[in-house]
């Protein structure tokens, strides 16, 4: 009876982590109900030990066995109890559950899945009987499981169970956020890790379900592409990424080409002549820019390069060596690796305005007199929970401001990080803020095309391991469920027009200048008298509508630049015109 009780009570813990764990113990005797049986216990090169079955185990009846060392001794490994081989599978995850104590707290016991590979953990005990649980992924098939008595002291252990982890249903999205941003070719994604995609299914999914357009959060940094330098560039991880995006159809940014924090060690340890570096720079550009020519639409060249304070270059070895002429060069080896690739500055701390941004603008409106091929900015948002309107409308008008230089912005790294402790209204108010980010990009296309966050669900994010008070920051949960923020993005897409069917550009026809975008408005042309014509904008939004006469000026009021559609009255004829 005790013991269903037991198993219940670890199946319901494991579905609320990571879905169930089958019923069955792929070990035998693993309440020693005989000492011998499936198990061997070995004590050697002089260590001093008894061990024996005993009736005192959690309740009274129950067998456990009891593990006496006395004397250790010469490896961690002489004194041990092994179990029979059991049926490990590669790649599979399991769950050890034992039960133990000790004759004194904080005494050691280290348990072991071993064949040719070697897993362990170490449990502390404590003088009463507690329950302790190892999850692992078995590298091969068919291990042995062992315990090391390397301490001293008088151990009891019951109740050990292996069970294999089943995967967790993976929740069924009855709708896809990259079904709305595809019809109006707006690119929404996230930063994605390889292991994800090879090893969780529900993560590979529930990815490629909602999403049109990736950047890899680590593989393609410098320390991640080239971590050893005699090994030379390893392009495995950022190759896996690369290839389910193609296959996929997905959109890639790459991230990124200089970052302060991005150098690898062995590259921070060596003497370097500037001509030296400036050689492997160009080649290191040449070569990584190179092998995704064509695959990657946008790439963040120069990373973070303006120090917190917001006025001078960060000071770190490729500045100290190269001066900040290097942030040019890079951006114009980019170009000659790839004419085509969208070439980006990103940083933080800039999207709402104020000294780091003005720093920025400068260098970038410098970069453009100058004729370096630089063609956006990447603000990268990471937020908390901004729900101020201010804080928005600061944002567009920093996009706006970069606009006018000639250049993009895009929205690289968003995440939107709640205090702990968390209340539900916080994932409301979450939910708003995402919103509001998605409709700056909308109301600014074509000069913002992308939304880009940080991850996209809770279980994979930078967050909890840099602010501990801090978390849940994406807008898919642990369990890979929708947030209030997956619901509202996906409201505001579908709130888009799109361009569908019939739809034929009469752009040409009826638009005959937009010289101003502040106040001229555009002249119509082509149009079909007596026909009801409707402004739109990219949200869904009528701005303005009427039956329009031939020669009329029309949208003087859309100050905004940015896409609006003219669906005629049939419902048919419709168009894009961008107000650039
Ligand atoms: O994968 C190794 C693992 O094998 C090892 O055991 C463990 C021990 O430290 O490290 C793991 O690598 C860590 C990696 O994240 C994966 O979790 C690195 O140490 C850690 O430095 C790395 O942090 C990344 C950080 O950039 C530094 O590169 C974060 O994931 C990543 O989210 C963060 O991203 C940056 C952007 O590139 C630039 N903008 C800010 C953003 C957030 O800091």
């Amino acid at each position: 009876m005790k013991k269903v009780a037991h198993l219940v009570f670890i199946i319901s813990l494991v579905q609320v982590l990571s879905g169930s764990v089958s019923a069955q113990n792929l070990l035998q005797n693993g309440n020693f109900q005989q000492l011998n049986q499936h198990w061997i216990h070995l004590s050697q090169n002089g260590a001093v030990s008894t061990h024996a079955v005993t009736d005192s185990g959690r309740t009274t009846g129950d067998t456990c066995l009891r593990f006496s060392v006395y004397q250790l001794g010469s490896n961690a490994y002489d004194v041990q109890s092994i179990h029979d081989v059991w049926n490990a599978t590669t790649g599979s995850p399991y769950r050890v559950t034992l039960w133990a104590k000790a004759n004194a707290n904080g005494r050691k016991i280290r348990i072991i899945a071993q064949d040719t590979a070697y897993l362990n953990s170490d449990l502390t005990l404590t003088n009463t009987w507690q329950q302790y649980t190892w999850d692992f992924t078995s590298p091969e098939n068919g291990l042995y499981f062992k315990i090391h008595w390397f301490e001293a002291g008088t151990f009891m252990v019951q109740d050990i169970a292996i069970t294999k982890i089943l995967p967790a249903p993976i929740p069924s999205y009855p709708d896809s956020l990259q079904h709305y941003a595809n019809r109006i070719n707006l690119n929404i994604g996230a930063a994605l890790f390889p292991s994800g995609l090879v090893y969780e299914p529900a993560y590979r999914k529930i990815y490629n379900q909602q999403f049109n357009a990736m950047v890899p959060e680590n593989a393609m940094k410098m320390p991640d592409l080239w971590p050893n330098e005699a090994a030379g560039i390893q392009w495995k991880d950022a190759d896996t990424l690369v290839n389910f995006a193609m296959r996929n159809g997905k959109k890639i940014r790459g991230h990124n080409l200089l970052w302060y924090q991005g150098i690898p060690g062995w590259f921070a340890a060596k003497t370097w002549q500037p001509d030296t570096m400036r050689k492997f720079l160009k080649n290191y550009v040449h070569t990584v820019v190179g092998r995704y020519k064509g695959k990657i639409y946008e790439w963040d060249v120069v990373n973070e390069i303006i120090e917190d304070a917001g006025v001078n270059f960060r000071s770190f070895i490729v500045t100290n060596t190269l001066g900040n002429s290097i942030v040019d060069s890079m951006f114009v080896w980019a170009h000659q690796a790839d004419s085509n690739a969208i070439l980006v500055y990103n940083d933080y701390a800039i999207e709402t305005g104020g000294t780091k941004f003005n720093t920025v603008f400068s260098m970038v409106q410098s970069m453009k007199q100058r004729g370096i091929p630089i063609h956006g900015v990447g603000f990268q948002c990471h937020f908390g929970n901004n729900s101020g309107s201010g804080f928005y409308s600061s944002i567009e008008n920093t996009v706006r401001q970069i606009a006018a230089l000639g250049v993009k912005v895009s929205f690289t790294e968003i995440d939107m990080a709640l205090d702990k402790p968390i209340q539900q209204p916080d994932y409301v108010s979450q939910g708003s803020c995402y919103a509001q980010m998605l409709r700056i990009v909308l109301r600014n296309r074509p000069i913002m095309n992308t939304f880009m966050m940080w991850g996209f669900t809770d279980k994979h994010s930078w967050i909890p391991q840099y602010f501990t008070n801090r978390d849940e920051t994406l807008p898919i949960d642990r369990n890979y469920y929708p947030k209030p923020a997956y619901d509202s993005l996906l409201a505001v897409l579908k709130t888009v027009v799109p361009i569908t069917g019939n739809a034929k550009d009469i752009s040409k026809e009826i638009l005959q200048a937009w010289p101003n975008p502040s106040s001229d408005g555009f002249m119509l042309t082509g149009l079909t008298p007596g026909q009801t014509y409707k402004i739109v904008d990219i949200t869904g939004q009528i701005r303005e509508q009427g039956i329009f006469s031939i020669g009329q000026k029309v949208g003087e009021d859309l100050s905004t630049s940015g896409t609006y559609i003219i669906l005629a009255g049939d419902g048919r004829k419709k168009v894009m015109l961008v107000k650039e």
